[in-house]
């Protein structure tokens, strides 16, 4: 659907807008997300498969190239207008929550403040073994053949160092969950960008806000049939519909840098 002017009033009169992100908001900077098809050096590697304390166990130098990898593609990449746009948006609102599934920075290298991670951080690797934080160059090595890296070893057990992420059968960390639902349950409107909402318990959150009474707004490329009275979607890429979206709100102008003035 277009941004209506209902919607528009819809973020105008929030109080508390949560805004909830997955891996498309990244997928404009160059970051691939995780269910799209992947392309290159992972084509054939199915992303769950390699994001499970098994698969690490199985293969530790395979699982670590892949995050190393992914972490090197990071530290390339750049904010896109998505991440600046949220930003932004922080300044029009009385309260935003930022939510999100991702394990990038690109959130915080735009100007968002206080990012809850869900989904840990592919820059806070721990030991295997006895958890103790683990500090990682700048620059990752570059996997060898294409692909496999072993992992480093910890400076105090010895044991394989992880990378700082929520795996399949992990428990997300308490205190970013229950501020995740708080605010879900207690916001007037939530923003969902750029998530396959398939992954558990994450994905209920938008389900919370709705359930609270709050408006909930989905933008995704994939078009989805949620156009409701209180729930609708925004057909396109996240890059594209936050800038317009911030346009259609008024107000301040070119807050975060000189690429990004709606
Ligand atoms: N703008 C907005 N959305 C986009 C864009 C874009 N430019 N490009 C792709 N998308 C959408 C896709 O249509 C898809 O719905 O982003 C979504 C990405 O979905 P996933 O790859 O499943 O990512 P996500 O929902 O974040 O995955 C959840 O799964 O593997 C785990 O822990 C990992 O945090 C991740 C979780």
């Amino acid at each position: 659907m277009p941004i209506t002017d209902a919607l528009l009033d819809s973020f105008r009169n929030a109080r508390h807008v949560v805004v909830f992100t997955g891996a498309g908001v990244s997928a404009e900077s160059g970051i691939p997300t995780f269910r799209d098809a992947l392309t290159g050096l992972w084509e054939r590697f199915d992303p769950a498969e390699l994001a499970t304390p098994d698969a690490f166990r199985r293969d530790p130098a395979l699982v670590w190239g892949w995050y190393e990898w992914r972490r090197m593609k990071v530290l390339q990449a750049q904010p896109n207008p998505a991440h600046l746009a949220i930003a932004a948006l922080a300044e029009r609102v009385p309260k935003l929550t930022l939510v999100t599934q991702n394990v990038d920075d690109l959130h915080e290298r735009a100007g968002s403040r206080d990012v809850i991670h869900l989904h840990g951080s592919l820059h806070a690797p721990r030991c295997f073994a006895c958890a103790r934080p683990h500090t990682l160059t700048e620059t990752p090595e570059e996997p060898a053949e294409g692909r496999r890296l072993e992992p480093p070893r910890c400076q105090h057990c010895n044991g394989l160092v992880r990378p700082g992420v929520v795996w399949f059968g992990e428990m997300l960390p308490e205190a970013a969950l229950q501020a995740a639902f708080d605010a879900a349950g207690a916001c007037d409107l939530l923003l969902s960008i750029g998530t396959s909402g398939v992954v558990q318990p994450a994905a209920s959150i938008p389900r919370v806000a709705l359930q609270a009474g709050a408006v909930v707004v989905h933008v995704n490329p994939q078009p989805a049939g949620h156009d409701g009275r209180r729930e609708f979607s925004l057909t396109g890429a996240a890059g594209g519909v936050l800038p317009d979206l911030l346009r259609m709100l008024g107000g301040r102008h070119g807050i975060i840098d000189g690429s990004f003035r709606p």
